[in-house]
């Protein structure tokens, strides 16, 4: 299968090694700024690959929603198969590029732009198929997980260790959208789209980053034996999901507190399999590129046009539905002038409506 491939920045670099060892995929054109050097064409303009015949699978590389979104959509139009890692421009446009591939009677996969090198989303598609998820839910940013996990071992500032994710190909081209928690909320609504046959608007979803993480925060965690990790849940209640992104305290021993560096721990719910666990790379340019690999391998083999042919409908976010009793621990750091702990207490109970006693009852762990 001829493939015009869009990017050559990390995961675009790997995937063309990657290419050369697979007999039945080429990649014939690239798409890039600047010249490359490499024995495929390279072109920079994406007409030539839109009107080339002999061009049948399009690998999206390059991120972002514009002109992403443009050239996935055309390449839908036209007919060709459409592999992207993009978890914004799939997110934002989750309904209609799938319909897009279904009317064109092409594929449209992007397992690479959730879980990194984990067969995360391929996965749910495969449960939804034969059992009712009810909840995902996990670590699914390899950026923050790497930040939270070395500022954990080793002390170090926040500021550094971001430099260190970006240079070790993890972040994303804004790191804001690590740090912030968008990019897990991003790879959040894929995953609950899939799952939940729903539709979820990701500005729906409440998330607390962790860039107002400090080593206190980390120490104060350590002290009590527990381990902070960026948290991304959806869970299916009636005919709306709950759903949120939020920095989460684990004892230590759990296999959340012990996935380190750039890993994503990812679970599903289904009433009859029960839990499923993924474990892995999340982020980088060798797992990242295995997952689209793996991907145009599948449509190689003639895969369905979406993981799912359900139709999908769009379902509010609901975080304080029924039942009402459900209880969050919560973890606060305040800056105030009062004297004493209770104090504290006292003024924040004050501005929050939360009886001092229940919140002391509440330390020491939950969220941010
Ligand atoms: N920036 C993303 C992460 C890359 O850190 O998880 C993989 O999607």
């Amino acid at each position: 299968m001829q493939i015009g491939l869009l990017g050559y920045g990390t995961v675009g670099k790997a995937f063309y090694a990657l290419c050369e060892e697979q007999p039945t995929l080429k990649v014939n054109t690239l798409l890039t700024r600047r010249p490359r050097g490499l024995v495929c064409r390279e072109v920079s303009s994406f007409e030539e690959i839109l009107n080339d015949a002999t061009i049948e699978l399009v690998v999206e590389l390059i991120g972002g929603i514009h002109p992403a979104y443009e050239y996935i959509s055309s390449a839908l139009r036209a007919k060709k198969h459409v592999v992207t890692a993009n978890k914004a421009v799939v997110c934002a446009y989750y309904r209609e590029l799938v319909n897009l591939a279904a009317e064109n009677g092409v594929c449209l996969r992007c397992t690479a732009a959730a879980g990194g090198g984990i067969p995360w989303l391929s996965s749910i598609g495969r449960v939804a198929r034969m059992d009712k998820i009810t909840a995902v839910e996990g670590i699914l940013n390899g950026t923050t997980n790497y930040i939270l996990s070395e500022m954990t071992a080793r002390n170090a500032a926040y500021g550094e260790l971001l430099k260190e994710a970006q240079q070790l190909g993890y972040a994303e081209a804004d790191p804001t959208d690590d740090v912030e928690g968008y990019d897990a909320r991003r790879k959040l609504v894929l995953s609950a789209n899939l799952a939940f046959s729903a539709l979820l608007r990701e500005q729906d979803i409440p998330c607390i980053g962790i860039s107002r993480m400090t080593v206190a925060d980390i120490a104060w965690a350590r002290e009590r034996g527990l381990v902070w990790k960026l948290i991304a849940r959806a869970e299916k209640k009636g005919d709306a999901v709950s759903a949120f992104v939020c920095p989460t305290l684990f004892p230590a021993a759990t296999p959340e507190a012990q996935t380190n560096g750039s890993a994503n721990l990812v679970s599903l719910y289904a009433g009859r399999i029960g839990k499923q666990s993924f474990s892995g790379a999340g982020a980088g340019g060798w797992p990242t590129a295995s997952n689209v690999l793996a991907d145009c391998l599948q449509i190689a083999g003639g895969a369905a046009s979406f993981y799912s042919d359900r139709e999908v409908a769009p379902l509010p976010i609901c975080n304080d539905g029924e039942p009402k009793t459900w209880l969050f621990r919560s973890y606060g750091r305040y800056a105030v002038r009062q004297e004493t702990v209770a104090d504290a207490l006292e003024a924040f109970a004050a501005v929050s409506e939360i009886d001092p006693g229940a919140l002391l009852a509440h330390l020491p762990y939950g969220m941010l």
